[in-house]
């Protein structure tokens, strides 16, 4: 990923979430409001790679108890504002998810978001996301496809970055697959993710 904004990704999302406008809207996600039925009232819920906090905040005014882990420095200190503002009680946390010391077996859910990671940490961050879920824990996801390097709606520009339904499938396969599939969708959710798109959406229960 030489030569790439990419390369350095805490630099490039302070410098996206330092922009005034939500360049992801302030609307949650739609496939995680449209999943969020199959969510715990009240529960735990934890939102890795929140940006800005869009989705965190959605979950915590919808009820349920959340916690955001973010690198951005910048896009954690918008979130934390937001909450705070709204009046909402979050736990929002600055870390990279590599390092984050991951908690076990503590959430009722987990929202992942557009959270695209390279190969050699993807596959032990998507572990670490089971298993901090308790057992019947959810796990929603969504991200880009390979698909979407036809699009200019959003998304990572690298083939190692996207994902596919075999891809999540490997990962969590300790867990069962309530749904799993390759779509394309219209997004709008803000300037960044505007337009006909390619993605796949998964969620995933832990026996
Ligand atoms: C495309 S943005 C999506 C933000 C949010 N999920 C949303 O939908 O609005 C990807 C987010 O993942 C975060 N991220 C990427 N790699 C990360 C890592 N290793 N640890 C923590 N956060 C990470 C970025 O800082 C950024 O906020």
């Amino acid at each position: 990923m030489a030569n790439d904004k990419w390369a350095n990704p805490q630099k490039m999302w302070d410098e996206r979430f330092g922009r005034a406008e939500p360049v992801y809207g302030e609307q949650p996600n739609a496939y995680l409001r449209a999943q969020a039925h199959r969510l715990t009232p009240g529960g735990r819920v934890l939102v890795p790679g929140d940006g800005y906090g869009r989705n965190g905040i959605w979950l915590a005014r919808e009820g349920f108890q959340v916690t955001t882990v973010d690198l951005s420095p910048i896009g954690v200190e918008r979130a934390r504002k937001s909450a705070q503002a709204a009046g909402l009680a979050m736990s929002i946390e600055e870390a990279d998810l590599a390092t984050w010391n991951w908690p076990l077996g503590e959430f009722d859910a987990v929202a992942c978001i557009f959270l695209h990671l390279p190969p050699d940490l993807r596959p032990q961050i998507h572990g670490k996301m089971l298993a901090a879920l308790k057992p019947s824990g959810v796990l929603i996801i969504e991200a880009f496809t390979p698909a979407q390097l036809q699009h200019s709606s959003g998304g990572p520009k690298q083939l190692e970055l996207l994902y596919t339904a075999e891809i999540l499938r490997e990962d969590f396969a300790a867990a069962d697959a309530l749904e799993l599939l390759e779509v394309d969708i219209d997004l709008d959710e803000g300037r960044m993710h505007r337009g006909r798109a390619a993605v796949v959406h998964g969620v995933f229960r832990k026996p």
